[in-house]
């Protein structure tokens, strides 16, 4: 694992925008692992910045998403889908037929995992995964549990995820209890990963993630196994490090 330090959110969106760009450029048919949520927000409007500006070509670049609530259909404006295609696909010249997500509205549970896995492997698995954290540790919705789930799969949401999502709904009821998520052996076989962390409500889940002990109780931990981890953080997100003096 590597860490580079951000001043600030600003700071790591430019960061990671320039690293997803350097892939995009050396390899214009990379197959890019997204991530939602608000972390990676600010990452995606530089890139779009950037594809503006004539410095980055997408007409090649696959995207395979990490996860999709469960009971929501992809012109939901709640759902992951609609934010990928809101906040990056519609802005860039990314070919829409090239991006997947997992289908809300399956009717097959174990069906549509198999169908998300396989296409993966069809594109020849992920060249560079995009990861946010949940303050519980959690990469996608790879939720604290007693073993990690290794492919794609249906997950029940913690009620502190349930909490968190809460603040893009109107009310309670209506957050998902329910969500599809990559597994970790399809995350973990990304041949790179950036782990994105801003703001003092991830650190000590990006602590645990760099320096706790490997479990399934805080799943990011398992990333230190990964050979190829860039984790581009704010000082915010670093604080529990730095009070522990693993950082000057
Ligand atoms: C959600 C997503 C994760 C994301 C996490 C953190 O649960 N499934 O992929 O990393 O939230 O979200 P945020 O970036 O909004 O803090």
């Amino acid at each position: 694992m590597v860490l580079h330090r951000a001043k600030d959110y600003n700071d790591m969106s430019r960061k990671a925008a320039n690293v997803i760009s350097a892939k995009v450029i050396l390899k214009p048919d990379s197959v890019l692992g997204l991530a939602t949520g608000s972390t990676p927000e600010g990452t995606y409007k530089q890139l779009i910045e950037w594809y503006k500006k004539g410095d980055i070509d997408f007409s090649q670049t696959k995207a395979v998403n990490l996860d999709e609530y469960k009971g929501l259909s992809k012109e939901d404006e709640q759902s992951y889908a609609w934010f990928m295609k809101t906040k990056l696909f519609e802005h860039i010249n990314i070919n829409l037929e090239n991006t997947y997500i997992p289908n809300g509205l399956a009717e097959n549970e174990e069906a549509e995992c198999t169908r998300y896995d396989k296409l993966i492997k069809d594109l020849g698995g992920v060249d560079l995964q995009l990861l946010g954290i949940g303050t519980n540790g959690h990469i996608g919705f790879n939720e604290p549990n007693e073993f990690f789930q290794k492919g794609t799969h249906c997950v029940k949401l913690t009620d502190e995820t349930i909490n968190m999502n809460s603040r893009f709904f109107e009310s309670m009821d209506l957050v998902p209890k329910y969500a599809y998520s990559m597994g970790i052996q399809t995350i973990m076989g990304a041949k790179s990963i950036l782990l994105i962390a801003s703001g003092k409500a991830k650190a000590n889940a990006l602590y645990e993630t760099v320096y706790g002990n490997i479990r399934p109780s805080v799943p990011g931990t398992i990333l230190q196994l990964h050979p190829d981890v860039t984790i581009i953080a704010d000082e915010e997100a670093l604080s529990v490090i730095k009070e522990k003096g693993l950082l000057k």
